[in-house]
């Protein structure tokens, strides 16, 4: 295990188990809650928490079961767990409703708690529909207590996103994948927007509020339920005599999290150690927020240089009352961080720095063609038990497909290539929808519980092999068979079909057809 991912965790935020939440003030007249959805897994009804109503999960899953963790002084949110035992589920996905093209903030929350009878908490992989966004390992934070959060910030691709949870190879066997609570909450348009998220995600890695000590902050002091952590170290702290305006700031920091600023005194470099773990080398999105702490007056400004890791990050920046961002949208950075702000020579006062974020650019996985999708999405419904994993994306992550679905990446899309379902023991009927997967090549579903007829696929130009033998099939043997290009074999026999064999088929050479005596038809 790389030391910089075990030791300090920098692809998680921690927070302590018990006042989890809880040093939020129950808002007496707040705004709404954040547009969003607040998934409580394992839960049986919708509870209020701190104002926001957390709902349970059913209806957003498929399978996987539930715990009760029973610890003393437990928060209600970390109280249930929903795990996915089922060792054969190439992935377990939550599928939320979205707009398609909107942003949203993304949080999985973790809480072990022993459901298992084990003692360390299960390590498996988080998918965000065909991106792997990370591993979740919250086994050193589990030791000291805590609970673990993740976050990503996301572009809705389609109408749908899903979070997935995954096995991967240093799951130990037999143990679940499991998660406590999923939010999805509603981003403005502008924030982050200097990153070009039909590309790329953004997975947090810290988000700090400097000069406080003590607990998060977050809904109602902050409108997206964003979590702002504390972060003191030796440097002088003031308190602002203003409250900026969010809105002001395409990230919508709120004003709370930029009420005391980090300082040192005049004519002197103020240098920040953060955050105080060490990164893996690779790409960060970083916004520094700053406001002068005095009463708003045309004098109450300061201008200074910053550097990160001693490379010019922003030259005389001019900060005023009314407060500044200064973001970097793809800064490298490896191991420990330094923020340093060199005052201007004439400045009367030290530099200050109020609140900061800092995001790991993740590149996504590529898409699956959203026909392709919906077809399999169809196909899905129209099998009374389809796989346990056939949720989420068909193709994507490669190694999380769904089951007995292989697909192929044709210029920037993923393509259902193969359907293989040999002796499964699917019932149900075979959805029209088949005939829109242009791309597929081997349709395999022989011994399954199929009934109905065979839906017309005459559209499909590069099938090669369909086997749809020892089902319960009615209706006429089709006549696009014969029409298809490319095909080789076509195995129909244990049917109940019924009529002739279209002479068009039978005029086609080179083709191992199959359909003997189980069906009624007419050779
Ligand atoms: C599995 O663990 C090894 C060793 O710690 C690590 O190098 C590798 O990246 C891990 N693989 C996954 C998929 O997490
Ligand atoms: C999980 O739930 C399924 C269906 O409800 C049940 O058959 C199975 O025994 C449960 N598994 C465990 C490990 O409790
Ligand atoms: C981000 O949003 C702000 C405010 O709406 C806008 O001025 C800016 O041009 C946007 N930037 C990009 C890269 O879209
Ligand atoms: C900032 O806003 C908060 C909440 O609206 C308010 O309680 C506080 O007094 C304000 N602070 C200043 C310095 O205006
Ligand atoms: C900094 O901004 C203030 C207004 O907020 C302005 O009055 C002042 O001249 C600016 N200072 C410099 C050096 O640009
Ligand atoms: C990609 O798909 C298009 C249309 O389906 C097809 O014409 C093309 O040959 C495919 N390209 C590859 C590399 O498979
Ligand atoms: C379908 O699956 C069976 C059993 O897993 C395997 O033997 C066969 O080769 C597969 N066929 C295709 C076309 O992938
Ligand atoms: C096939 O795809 C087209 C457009 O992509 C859609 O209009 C049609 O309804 C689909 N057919 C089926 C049977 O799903
Ligand atoms: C098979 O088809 C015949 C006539 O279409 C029908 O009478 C019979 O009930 C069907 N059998 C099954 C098992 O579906
Ligand atoms: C099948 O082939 C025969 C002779 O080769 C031809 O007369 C007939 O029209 C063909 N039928 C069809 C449906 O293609």
């Amino acid at each position: 295990m790389p030391s910089s991912f075990a030791a300090a965790s920098p692809r998680h935020l921690i927070i302590p188990l018990l006042c989890f939440l809880s040093a939020i003030p129950s808002p007496a007249v707040a705004a709404a809650p954040p547009r969003g959805y607040y998934i409580n897994c394992g839960a049986t009804k919708e509870e209020s928490i701190d104002g926001i109503p957390w709902i349970p999960d059913e209806g957003f899953v498929n399978g996987g079961n539930v715990s009760k963790i029973n610890a003393p002084g437990i928060l209600p949110l970390l109280s249930t767990l929903r795990y996915f035992p089922d060792p054969k589920a190439r992935k377990n996905c939550f599928v939320i409703q979205v707009s398609k093209g909107s942003k949203y903030i993304v949080r999985t929350t973790y809480f072990y708690g022993g459901f298992d009878g084990g003692k360390e908490p299960p390590v498996f992989d988080q998918i965000i529909d065909g991106t792997r966004w990370s591993t979740v390992d919250t086994t050193q934070n589990y030791a000291a207590g805590l609970t673990t959060y993740y976050e990503i910030i996301v572009a809705a691709q389609g109408k749908t996103l899903s979070v997935c949870l995954a096995k991967n190879v240093n799951s130990s066997s037999g143990s679940s994948p499991f998660i406590s609570g999923l939010e999805v909450v509603s981003l403005e348009n502008s924030m982050y927007n200097s990153t070009d998220f039909s590309d790329y995600a953004l997975s947090t890695i810290a988000r700090h509020r400097f000069g406080h000590d003590g607990s998060a902050i977050s809904y109602p002091d902050d409108p997206f339920n964003r979590y702002w952590q504390s972060f003191i170290d030796a440097n002088p702290v003031v308190e602002c005599h203003s409250n900026i305006s969010s809105p002001e700031f395409w990230n919508f920091p709120p004003p709370a999290a930029l009420m005391n600023a980090l300082t040192t005194s005049r004519g002197k470099e103020l240098h920040v150690n953060w955050p105080s773990f060490d990164l893996p080398d690779t790409s960060y999105y970083i916004a520094l927020y700053f406001q002068d702490n005095r009463t708003p007056s045309p004098f109450s400004w300061r201008v200074f240089d910053i550097e990160v890791n001693d490379k010019a990050f922003y030259k005389g920046l001019n900060v005023s009352a009314e407060g500044v961002m200064v973001y970097g949208s793809q800064w490298p950075l490896s191991g420990k961080t330094k923020i340093k702000m060199i005052p201007a020579s004439d400045s009367p006062v030290g530099p200050v720095i109020n609140a900061g974020e800092i995001f790991q650019i993740i590149p996504l996985g590529g898409k699956t063609l959203t026909r392709d999708v919906i077809a399999m999405e169809n196909i899905a419904r129209s099998f009374t038990n389809p796989p346990p994993d056939w949720k989420g994306d068909p193709c994507l992550p490669k190694e999380n497909s769904w089951t007995g679905v292989t697909c192929d990446v044709n210029g920037s899309f993923a393509r259902v290539a193969v359907l293989n379902l040999t002796n499964y023991g699917i019932a149900g009927v075979l959805s029209d929808s088949m005939g829109n997967l242009t791309a597929i090549s081997n349709i395999w579903l022989s011994g399954n519980k199929l009934t109905g007829e065979i839906p017309e696929m005459g559209n499909l130009n590069e099938l090669a092999s369909l086997r749809l033998a020892d089902n319960q099939f009615t209706g006429p043997i089709p006549s696009f068979l014969a029409k298809l290009p490319k095909i080789q074999e076509i195995f129909l026999q244990n049917n109940n079909l019924s009529g002739p064999v279209p002479e068009s088929l039978k005029n086609r050479s080179g083709i191992d057809l199959r359909i003997p005596q189980g069906n009624q038809v007419e050779i």
